[in-house]
């Protein structure tokens, strides 16, 4: 039995009588250990798919339609305690915005202690020596005078070491890491991801990385989802899809990733040609005919069903291939460099 098991996942807002779906059949399992990334444009529902991991789908978003099992438990089905449990024991979360989850009045280091007082049933003062330990573990320098600090004095990076600190302090089966890095310079991203794959090691915890860098997915996951306008497009070993990407939208984005361009708020656009769907706007068929170079007559009437069936390397795409060569990268494949 995997870990975690999400079976044919929808996500709807607006009026109830005429919904907007922006997540769609999104269906992927991750094994205990497992390190999965999730890869996409902007607005193709990776925080929304790994927020309703933790329930956490914010209104006016809601889930409508699908199961998320972990560990044989169902996450929709749970009530507020065992909800509470799940959040505080089983599961992490860093989520996009780290200053959205930090609360800016109050001390790191009490903010810890807190959360270790309440999930995990501390005292104070232990609570208080505990949250200067994780600090210190998660390569914080002088952790017990940083500890002191506000989350505005600290970096972007020693920000997203104290979010990693809190989603890991209960030692989770999963970790769900959304676009860790995206907000920090290259080498304070290498030093953070450096932390997250040293931490799996130590934990053997799964993690789901969110990201739209296919650099930080390939260098740190053993599989990789690719998701485009609330669809899944394609599926399978990072080395699988580098290698041969099935969908066109995955072979777009191999091929553009050496021309990656930082666009607003740090975030990356990937393709040229328009922009991906909005959701309300997505119409019959494969969701990514509008902007594919190969489509044809048929893709408004294909299912986007993930073929062939129990395989590791799964694409939406019916057609062959034809061949779009991704460039080259510039990483290694399987280690932080
Ligand atoms: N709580 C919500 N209620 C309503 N709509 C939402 C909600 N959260 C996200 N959306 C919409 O759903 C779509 C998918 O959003 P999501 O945040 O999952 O995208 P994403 O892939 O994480 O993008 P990014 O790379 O920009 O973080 C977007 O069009 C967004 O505007
Ligand atoms: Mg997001």
């Amino acid at each position: 039995m995997s870990l975690l098991t999400v079976d044919s996942l929808r996500i709807e807002f607006g009026p109830t009588s005429n919904p907007l779906t922006a997540v769609d059949r999104v269906g992927f399992s991750i094994e205990a250990g497992e390190v999965v990334g999730l890869i996409g444009e902007s607005g193709s529902g990776k925080s929304l798919t790994s927020r309703a991991i933790m329930r956490l789908v914010s209104y006016p978003g809601r889930i409508t339609d699908g199961s998320i099992i972990f560990d044989g438990r169902s996450i929709l089905e749970m009530s507020p305690r065992e909800l509470r449990d799940f959040r505080a024991r089983d599961v992490g979360m860093i989520f996009q915005d780290p200053f959205s989850s930090l609360n800016p009045v109050y001390r790191v280091g009490a903010q810890l202690a807190e959360t270790l007082r309440v999930n995990a049933g501390l005292s104070r003062r232990a609570a208080r020596n505990t949250a200067v330990e994780l600090l210190d573990s998660v390569g914080i320098p002088d952790a017990p005078r940083r500890a002191m600090s506000y989350p505005h004095e600290l970096s972007g990076g020693m920000r997203q070491r104290v979010m990693i600190a809190f989603a890991t302090a209960a030692k989770p089966r999963l970790l769900l890491a959304d676009e860790p890095t995206t907000a920090l310079d290259v080498t304070t991203q290498k030093q953070i991801l450096t932390l997250l794959s040293d931490m799996r090691h130590d934990n053997t915890m799964a993690m789901l990385l969110v990201s739209h860098d296919f650099g930080v997915i390939a260098q740190m996951c053993d599989r990789v989802v690719v998701m485009y306008g609330g669809r899944i497009v394609e599926s399978g070993q990072i080395l699988d899809v580098y290698e041969s990407p099935r969908h066109p939208y995955t072979k777009t984005l191999l091929a553009s990733v050496p021309h990656l361009e930082v666009g607003e708020r740090g975030r990356r656009r990937l393709i040229p040609g328009g922009q991906p769907p909005q959701p309300g706007t997505i119409q019959q068929g494969c969701v990514f005919t509008p902007r594919c170079s190969q489509s044809r007559e048929e893709c408004t009437r294909v299912s986007m069903t993930l073929e062939p069936p129990d395989s590791l390397h799964q694409s939406a795409c019916p057609f062959e291939p034809t061949s779009v060569e991704p460039m080259p990268l510039p990483l290694v494949i399987g280690g932080v460099t």
